[in-house]
């Protein structure tokens, strides 16, 4: 496995691009499931999870082509309805293909795709609201066999959810878009990505009102029907507002003057706000994030922060935003609400010399630490993005091994942040 090597500390400079959003091409690739053509997909990041479905894909029948960040998809050949576990372990995500290809073929066989590092991450929610919906569900040898007889009848169903997922959320809102019916989500998820997805969702021919509050509701078509269809769909992918902070935090911890670009303000409000209350000196312009070269990193101030659903501060920055707490006087404190399993990186940072104390759920970070260079370990992406960030003001040459998980969902982040100046080298295995 590929690790990074990192010499540190170091100023950035210049303009780092955002790249299009992986978890909202994910499931907008598994959407297309429901067309019987070919929709082109654009803005699409190149990374091992974008591969990985386009994988899962092809094992139905799809055809495919990924070039420069588009991507085409041509399910009219779809031939299966099994995603086999080979494939869905790879990548969680992999899981909402369920409802695209109960919508289109009545029936779906789709392997569960088992825990992770950041938690047990179970898809309890997914399949209740599917029987919810009248769909017959068994678990059988790790796969959910899944039937529906009547896709088609003209009844308004409804269905709400005891938390909301992003992943059922987006299950259902496929599996709702395929059928000739009105569905209503109830306590949706409300993330950026959802949106998006309900935009694409709408290209293809169903009504979808509510997406990005909690009440969606969706007037499907019928993907069962198999009349091939000579129009192409095309999409632009939003773009990546993890990625985003990531890079912000990157100009922050630096203390570098940057520019992030490629950045929808309205999708990073709670982020700013973190920000604002640590005192960052920033500037939002039409679509980029000034990082203003007079932060000194001695004059911010700790806060306390809580990860929470859209639109709430995202849990995918907290181990961001917990690296850069380590450089700031005083104690701060992160509450994780979201996994139950998500501070595997606080003993890679402390190796890193940080000084904090977690249990499960909160982490009391003491600063400002002296960070000083040592072999480190990814645990999860964005544990690796902590990573990273740590190593940018370690002294000395950090090497952070197993950076597979980086490639799963930073496009080149070596390569940008090369450009912008950092010293860092890809070894490879
Ligand atoms: C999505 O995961 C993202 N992945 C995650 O990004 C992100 O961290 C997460 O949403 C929360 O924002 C993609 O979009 C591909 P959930 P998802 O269903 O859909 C529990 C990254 O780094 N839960 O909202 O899997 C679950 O265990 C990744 O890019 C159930 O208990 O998230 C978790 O604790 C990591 N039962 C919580 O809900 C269920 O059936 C949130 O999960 C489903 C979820």
């Amino acid at each position: 496995m590929d690790s990074f090597k990192v010499s540190g500390p170091t100023k950035l400079s210049g303009t780092i691009e955002v790249e299009g959003s992986k978890n909202s091409a994910l499931p907008i690739m598994a959407a297309s499931l429901l067309y019987n053509g070919k929709v082109v997909l654009n803005n699409i990041p190149r990374l091992k999870d974008i591969n990985s479905m386009i994988s899962l894909l092809e094992s139905m029948g799809a055809l495919t082509q990924f070039e420069n960040n588009s991507l085409s998809i041509d399910n009219s050949g779809l031939n299966s309805f099994r995603a086999d576990y080979n494939l869905v372990r790879k990548m969680r995500a992999s899981f909402i293909v369920l409802g695209g290809l109960l919508a289109r073929k009545g029936r779906a066989e789709v392997s569960l795709p088992g825990g992770c590092a950041i938690g047990q991450r179970p898809v309890d929610i997914h399949i209740k609201s599917f029987e919810a919906l009248g769909i017959q569900t068994n678990i059988k040898e790790g796969y959910v066999y899944a039937q529906t007889s009547d896709i088609n009848s003209n009844e308004e169903q409804r269905v709400e959810l005891e938390f909301p997922s992003v992943g059922a959320t987006e299950n259902l809102m496929i599996f709702a878009a395929g059928r000739n019916q009105t569905t209503i989500i109830n306590n949706a998820a409300k993330e950026p990505e959802i949106v998006d997805l309900a935009n694409f969702l709408e290209k293809l021919g169903a009504k979808v009102s509510g997406a990005g509050t909690a009440f969606i509701s969706i007037k499907g078509f019928d993907a069962s029907k198999e009349s091939p269809s000579e129009t192409v769909f095309n999409h632009d992918v939003i773009f990546d507002r993890i990625v985003a902070g990531t890079y912000a935090i990157a100009g922050i911890i630096t203390e570098s003057h940057i520019t992030v670009k490629n950045v929808n303000h309205d999708h990073l409000k709670a982020f700013y706000n973190v920000l604002e209350q640590i005192g960052v000196n920033f500037i939002l312009k039409d679509n980029e994030i000034e990082i203003l070269p007079n932060n000194i990193l001695s004059s911010l101030n700790p806060v306390n922060l809580t990860t929470l659903p859209f639109p709430g501060f995202p849990t995918d920055l907290q181990a961001q935003i917990m690296i850069l707490l380590t450089q700031i006087k005083g104690k701060s404190k992160i509450f994780e609400t979201i996994f139950e399993n998500r501070f595997m990186h606080v003993p890679e940072y402390t190796r890193l010399g940080a000084v904090i104390e977690a249990t499960s759920q909160s982490a009391s970070i003491a600063g400002p630490a002296k960070l000083k260079a040592a072999p480190v370990m990814c645990t999860d992406l964005r544990a690796s993005a902590g990573l990273v960030l740590g190593a940018m003001v370690a002294e000395g040459e950090t090497m952070i091994n197993r950076v597979y998980h980086l490639d799963r969902g930073y496009e080149e982040m070596e390569k940008k942040l090369k450009k912008a100046g950092l010293k860092i080298e890809r070894v490879k295995e």
